[in-house]
């Protein structure tokens, strides 16, 4: 078994790291983190080491103090808000004689239960096996007999190949056998997703992408805004594919609308790698809804950061729009506030009570309808479906029938759409 996933429930004894520029700044943090990735935390170890120790990360009175606990609280297994190096990993675990995860392996693995569209899953395994991959390198299998068999592990080894062949060298091979076909199974997904993506752009459908700091509230306001089903739960990560929904906005007519993956500061690499192409939706769309938790401390900190990845995937020109989320935590009431231009900035509002939500359409329809045109069209009483259309694209203010059974419409409308219709009118 070249690499095994933890079960389900386990009794997780937490390290925690007093490092000042760490992700995980609080042991509730990190506890929130466990508890994310299905595990039970039953004890937490604090230790303020500035500078590591090289062979365990930890100095040897704590992993003395770590051991004793680990047997007190009967843990199976240990979990550390720091990055490990393979050997660190690797020491530690002979040293408590008892799996341990670091930092990476913690958010992979929250990764990979949260994962739920096919291409999210390839992501997360083909960074797993990144991971698993460096610490087979350096010698992993040494507790291959505690880790036995959980049935959560991903791809395990078939046993020894040709004459000579070791474990190691057989999970090596396995890795690579697995990266590959992942590999190509995900260039296959993502051929498919940039030709769905160019079929949007060719029909003029807006796409409008949901970012933000995780748990900040973008799949209750997906859910809210397009009434579907997409799982929300008060955890970090609940969301790591991007979902797209069909909804439709007064006057700008149909929209795409996508919940992407929640950031976090200092995402592990392998996954900044992995999520890039799931990131590139954002990069692609017409408007950037960034959802901010006004409840949060960090509030203004977390902006910037959701702005730093987003200027990191390229996405820094696409017109954005603050959603100020959770008001009603705060008591406060929802609101647009608008630049000097007049044009919408931020939404104050509730996804949970749906209050202000209306604001939030309006304003999106401000924004995306950047070419709109006031007009009047007359349709013969045969062109039906040219009128279905426009009331589809929302673009009706008003409508008359005169006598002679000629619509008289006002219009407001995107001039592209409108060149579109007054050329099949010409056609007839
Ligand atoms: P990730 O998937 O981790 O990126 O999270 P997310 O941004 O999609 O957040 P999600 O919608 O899962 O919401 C996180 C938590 O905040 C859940 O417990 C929601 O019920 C709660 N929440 C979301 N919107 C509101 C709101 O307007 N008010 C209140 N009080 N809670 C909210």
């Amino acid at each position: 078994m070249f690499f095994e996933r933890p079960n389900a429930g386990s009794r997780a004894l937490l390290v925690h790291i007093d490092q000042q520029d760490s992700e995980l700044a609080t042991p509730d943090e990190l506890k929130e983190l466990v508890v994310s990735a299905s595990l039970e935390p039953v004890w937490c170890v604090t230790s303020s080491r500035r500078f590591p120790h090289p062979p365990t990360f930890l100095g040897q009175g704590k992993v003395e103090e770590i051991a004793k606990s680990v047997g007190d609280v009967k843990a199976e297994l240990v979990v550390i808000n720091a990055e490990l190096s393979p050997t660190q990993e690797r020491n530690l675990e002979s040293a408590l004689n008892i799996r341990v995860l670091d930092r990476t392996a913690l958010i992979l693995e929250i990764f990979a239960l949260r994962a739920r569209t096919h291409e999210g899953k390839l992501q997360v395994e083909l960074a797993q096996l990144a991971h698993a991959s460096t610490r087979l390198v350096h010698g992993w299998t040494h507790l291959d007999r505690q880790r036995g068999g959980s049935g959560r592990g991903v791809g395990a080894s078939s046993g020894l190949g040709g004459a000579g062949e070791t474990q190691l060298e057989a999970d090596q091979r396995m890795i690579q056998q697995r990266t590959r076909r992942i590999t190509a199974r995900l260039e296959k997904v993502r051929r498919q997703r940039n030709q769905n993506r160019r079929s949007r752009k060719r029909s003029d459908v807006k796409t409008v992408s949901l970012a933000g700091y995780t748990n900040a509230g973008k799949s209750t306001l997906f859910n809210r805004l397009c009434d579907s089903d997409v799982w929300e739960a008060d955890q970090l990560f609940a969301t790591l594919d991007p979902t797209l929904r069909q909804l439709s906005i007064p006057i700008v007519g149909k929209v795409v609308i996508s919940d992407t993956v929640g950031f976090i500061r200092q995402l592990p690499h392998t996954l900044v790698d992995a999520f890039r192409a799931t990131l590139e939706e954002v990069a692609f769309a017409d408007l950037i809804l960034h959802v901010v938790d006004v409840e949060a401390d960090s509030r203004a900190e977390r902006v910037t950061q959701v702005e730093d990845v987003l200027r990191e995937i390229g996405a820094a020109s696409v017109p954005t729009l603050l959603v100020y989320n959770k008001t009603d935590v705060i008591g406060g009431h929802s609101r647009i506030d608008r630049d000097a231009t007049g044009l919408p900035v931020k939404v104050w509002l509730s996804a949970h009570t749906g209050q202000g939500l209306d604001l939030l359409v309006s304003a999106m329809g401000e924004l995306l309808a950047d070419n709109l045109v006031e007009t009047q069209i007359a349709l013969k009483p045969d062109e039906g479906n040219v009128r279905a259309k426009l009331f589809a694209l929302g673009a009706v203010l008003h409508e008359d029938t005169d006598p002679n059974g000629i619509i008289h419409m006002d219009l407001r409308i995107d001039q592209r759409d409108l060149i579109r219709i007054q050329r099949q009118v010409a056609m007839k």
